[in-house]
């Protein structure tokens, strides 16, 4: 018989105090921030040498393979030019990665892309996602965010993943909804308020998941036992297949404050739960389209190695511009991390 179990006080999400996300709900149309805290944080030293080390053997390889970046610092390497002309360069050189995540053009006419067919637009996925098959490590990832286009005649907004989902050599492991509460609003059909990301791994009995970096603390009842143990886990719950993350919001008053001039950036906090989920500490990473490189500042943030390859030259100086005010944005933040 199990009597007089103390309590375990080292519980995370054991009262109101501590899980914050009960007490103070969470508020879906809140502006974020410019950066969440868990970015900012200092790395230990061993870190911190072991990503110094990397960063110049990778720039090595890859300006062998590729050429010049256009930028190298710190472990973050942005390239300028075509993704599936750098891509199969590195599958050519051998240079592999643990993680890529990306959203590519969705084919719906945005000032950064020309729309295709849609058989010519699946035809080009294939070659770029075939590519970062052969550029994946044997335990790595890759998570594919998508919308939607119109098939002409056939329907206005098809899932991009009912084109794409089986065109690479990937697995699938599983869609994740994400879903957001401000976006367009439209007259004629339901106003769109989610995107998917296709969760894939290259080998589906043995890849990096880190369950434990993203459990979620929003536990309705935490102290609820059975026979005397705690039901769940004290880190918290499996965060689930349906994420709640603001979009980048612009507007007066109304503007995320990690809005950058790019349009249709990540927010961090969606991509810092992707890397948490895919990647140890000083892995690769890769974002083919990198745009204002959010999976960029989130990888550095998070101790990765980060490589960015983006078409747009206006793009790539406003993610280095970026990059270089995180990096500022942190130094700051740890400065007043030791005052106190
Ligand atoms: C959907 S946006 C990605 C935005 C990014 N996730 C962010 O957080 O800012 C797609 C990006 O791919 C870039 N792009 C389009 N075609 C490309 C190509 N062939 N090679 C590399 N980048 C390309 C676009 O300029 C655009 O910045």
């Amino acid at each position: 018989m199990q009597i007089g179990i103390p309590e375990d006080r080292s519980r995370k999400i054991a009262t109101k105090e501590y899980n914050t996300y009960v007490a103070n709900g969470i508020d879906k149309h809140k502006p974020t921030a410019i950066a969440p805290s868990s970015l900012l944080c200092p790395f230990p030293i061993d870190l911190k040498q072991k990503l110094d080390e990397k960063h110049l053997v990778v720039e090595k390889s890859l300006h062998r393979a590729i050429g010049k970046p256009f930028y190298s610092d710190n472990g973050f390497i942005l390239y300028q030019g075509d993704s599936t002309e750098f891509l199969e360069k590195m599958a050519d050189n051998e240079i592999q990665v643990d993680l890529t995540l990306t959203s590519p053009p969705y084919n719906i006419g945005k000032e950064y892309e020309s729309p295709l067919d849609v058989e010519d637009y699946i035809k080009w996925c294939e070659k770029w996602m075939d590519k970062i098959y052969e550029i994946t490590k044997e335990y790595g990832s890759f998570w594919l965010n998508v919308g939607y286009l119109e098939v002409p005649q056939k329907g206005l907004c098809v899932p991009i993943p009912y084109l794409l989902w089986n065109k690479s050599k990937f697995y699938l492991l599983q869609e994740v909804v994400w879903h957001y509460g401000a976006g367009v609003s439209t007259k004629r059909h339901l106003s769109p308020r989610n995107e998917k990301w296709l969760f894939y791994v290259k080998n589906p009995k043995n890849y990096t998941f880190n369950l434990d970096e993203i459990r979620d603390p929003n536990v309705k009842y935490p102290n609820q036992k059975k026979d005397g143990k705690y039901r769940c886990n004290p880190l918290g719950k499996n965060p689930s297949d349906v994420w709640e993350f603001p979009k980048v919001t612009t507007g007066i008053k109304r503007s995320s404050k990690e809005r950058t001039g790019h349009p249709a950036q990540f927010p961090l906090g969606v991509v810092e739960r992707i890397i948490k989920t895919s990647s140890m500490q000083a892995d690769m990473i890769i974002d083919p389209f990198a745009g204002s490189v959010s999976a960029g500042i989130a990888a550095y943030g998070l101790g990765r190695l980060f490589i960015g390859i983006e078409l747009k030259t206006e793009y790539c100086q406003l993610a280095v511009d970026r990059f270089e005010s995180f990096k500022k944005k942190r130094r700051i933040a740890q400065s007043q991390m030791k005052l106190f």
